[in-house]
């Protein structure tokens, strides 16, 4: 099956896009990080990363999956010929498959976790429970490997097989539907978090800040989510972005994406955290946040095992929708470089990532404490996996910025953008300079207390490949010109 098609309407990379972005990094990951990070300080630069940086990547990726028109690794290679530039931009890509592989590992456990909850949900076994016991519950839950195994194996299977099957059907005919009730039945939520909890403390706790509240790895855990809600810097949405149509705006697209994704992500937080504080929880929970106070409302709320079970089954449809686009890239490009059928190619990639994953189930279990990777890194398996992430994605998206921003030519993005001459100025002011000083910073910032090596070693290779881009673009430009 040939990867080069075309979504099949003007829109569908919209509706995909947002379906990639819109997860549980948003329903799960910005309540719970927000939450460790002492609340406004880290949303502000959360916020401020989605716009300065966020929009003006999500444009630039768009754009490249777009121009090549190949899965991002031979749509790396592609641009690299066609521009002869440095084989090292190649790294896009394989930096993009290896993100993608490591999320699908710890993805796919957590979203484990909701299967769970509708069960429990769908079958009322927690209606009318209390926080100990639904706390008690959560914890026990953690505590089975096998259990964990279980879920995560399933879920990763029904993500493979939507797939191998062809994402456009697999996408297009579900998202319509289940991202607009999903949406709703947040706000159901919220209502009953503004009735029955504290939304005054929740709203002051994620709106006013005091930077000095953030810790230095909160700094790369704002900017790693604004890049994981996003789905950015991995070759999600360049992969998605070869299947776009050429009439459909790059800009408005982005700031849908960015828009819808923003929203989903606030409500989310202002229910959850008015529910926290209203119940007398623990802001800084860590990752059982979302499963703890959502099934607490849930088995207070009239109706609620059936709220519950429906908002549940949604969780896990935002879920596949973006764990399959961890997938697409990874598969497509096994399918254009190894010739392998799709699904041999997404079989390949799930069974790899399923593995991996077995990591992340052991880390809240048998590996809690004394794992060879607590001694050895100071950390359990699954937040190494998620710190590699956060180094991956921005880096990644770093690459891209500049890529976009200086290989190609004004008439190269121009044509891809086709918008007015001021906003083409402005994003690629934003990419070719504040992006990648953005990223920069932030991992200069982290320099003296996260990792004494891994972060150095990244921030160094950054300004390098910085300073070797900008010069054999502006040499290559001027000659061209
Ligand atoms: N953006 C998704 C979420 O917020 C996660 C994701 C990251 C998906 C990267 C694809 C690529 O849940």
């Amino acid at each position: 099956m040939s990867t080069h098609n075309v979504w099949t309407h003007k829109g569908t990379f919209l509706l995909a896009a947002v379906g990639s972005a819109v997860g549980l990094g948003n329903l799960w990951r910005f309540p719970y990080l927000t939450g460790e990070n002492g609340g406004g300080a880290f949303i502000l630069i959360y916020a401020l990363t989605i716009f300065a940086v966020g929009i003006p990547i999500l444009i630039a990726e768009t754009m490249l999956g777009r121009a090549s028109r190949r899965s991002p690794i031979m749509g790396m290679r592609f641009l690299i010929r066609t521009h002869k530039t440095s084989r090292a931009w190649e790294s896009i890509g394989w930096l993009g498959a290896a993100a993608a592989f490591l999320i699908l590992s710890f993805y796919s456990v957590i979203a484990g976790w909701a299967i769970h909850y509708t069960w429990q949900m769908l079958t009322g076994s927690l209606v009318g429970a209390d926080a100990a016991t639904i706390g008690a519950g959560f914890d026990a839950l953690l505590a089975s490997p096998g259990l964990l195994t279980l879920y995560h194996t399933l879920f990763i299977i029904a993500s493979g097989l939507i797939v191998g099957l062809g994402i456009h059907r697999g996408i297009e005919s579900g998202l319509r539907i289940m991202m607009p009730a999903l949406f709703v039945i947040l706000l159901v939520v919220l209502g009953y978090g503004i009735a029955n909890g504290d939304f005054g403390a929740a709203a002051s706790f994620l709106f006013t800040f005091n930077l000095a509240d953030l810790s230095l790895e909160g700094w790369l855990q704002a900017m790693g989510q604004s890049f994981f809600t996003l789905s950015l810097g991995m070759g999600a949405i360049m992969a998605y972005g070869a299947y776009m149509s050429s009439e459909a705006s790059l800009s408005r697209t982005a700031f849908a994406v960015a828009f819808v994704d923003t929203a989903v992500a606030m409500v989310a937080g202002l229910a959850i955290f008015s529910l926290v504080f209203g119940a007398g929880l623990d802001a800084g929970a860590g990752p059982g946040l979302m499963f703890v106070t959502l099934p607490l409302a849930f088995a207070e709320m009239p109706f609620g095992a059936l709220i519950g079970g429906v908002f549940f089954i949604l969780v896990l449809g935002a879920a596949i929708s973006s764990s399959i686009s961890l997938i697409e890239p990874v598969a497509a490009f096994l399918v254009e470089r190894f010739d392998l059928t799709r699904p041999q190619a997404v079989f390949a990639m799930v069974v790899a990532s399923w593995a991996l994953g077995l990591l992340t189930v052991m880390s809240f279990n048998m590996w809690a404490e004394t794992s060879p990777f607590h001694t050895l890194f100071g950390r359990s398996a699954f937040d190494f996996i998620e710190l590699l992430t956060n180094i991956f994605m921005p880096l990644g998206g770093l690459l891209i910025a500049l890529f976009a921003g200086w290989a190609l030519t004004h008439s190269e993005a121009m044509k891809e953008m086709r918008t007015s001459e001021t906003w083409f100025q402005v994003w690629r002011f934003l990419v070719r300079f504040v992006a990648p000083a953005a990223v920069a910073f932030v991992f200069l910032r982290t320099i003296p207390q996260v990792e004494g090596y891994l972060i150095p070693a990244v921030g160094a290779l950054v300004i390098v490949g910085a300073f070797a881009a900008g010069r054999t673009f502006l040499a290559e430009n001027s000659q061209q010109q």
